[in-house]
């Protein structure tokens, strides 16, 4: 009996790491997903950016620069993020590095 239930407690243990750590379906197929930030770069952009550059990276309001045609090299983006420019405000209390890259990485996207 003991030994039992000392199976059982360790089986539920094994059952409850296992599952944990494999958040089925909503993770899509990419490759890179050691390599690419934890942060969600489009929720990220689009809860922060949008105001200004809209949607598509193109909206432009407040002067905001066209994200479509930007040639700004992924390392500038980021500290135009971080540190603001211009009109446009500084990100570096809000979003921390993870989340700063991921978003500057998603506008690399909207590039057409
Ligand atoms: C308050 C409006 C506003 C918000 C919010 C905003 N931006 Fe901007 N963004 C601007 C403006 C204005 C510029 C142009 C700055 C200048 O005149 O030098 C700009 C420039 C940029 C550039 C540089 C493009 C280039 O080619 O030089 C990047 C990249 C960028 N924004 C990304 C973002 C991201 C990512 C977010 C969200 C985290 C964001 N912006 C939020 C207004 C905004």
């Amino acid at each position: 009996m003991k030994h039992t239930l000392i199976f059982l407690l360790i089986a539920t243990f094994i059952y409850a790491c296992g599952g944990s750590d494999s958040p089925e379906g909503t993770k899509s197929t990419e490759q890179t997903a050691a390599a690419t930030p934890q942060a969600d770069g489009k929720k990220i952009y689009k809860q922060y950016c949008v105001t200004c550059h809209g949607l598509y990276g193109d909206m432009g309001a407040s002067g905001a620069f066209n994200l479509t045609t930007s040639e700004l090299p992924l390392a500038d983006r980021i500290v135009v993020i971080t540190k603001g420019r211009g009109a446009m405000t500084p990100f570096e209390n809000l979003l921390d590095a993870d989340e700063i890259a991921a978003v500057a990485e998603y506008t690399l996207e909207l590039k057409k």
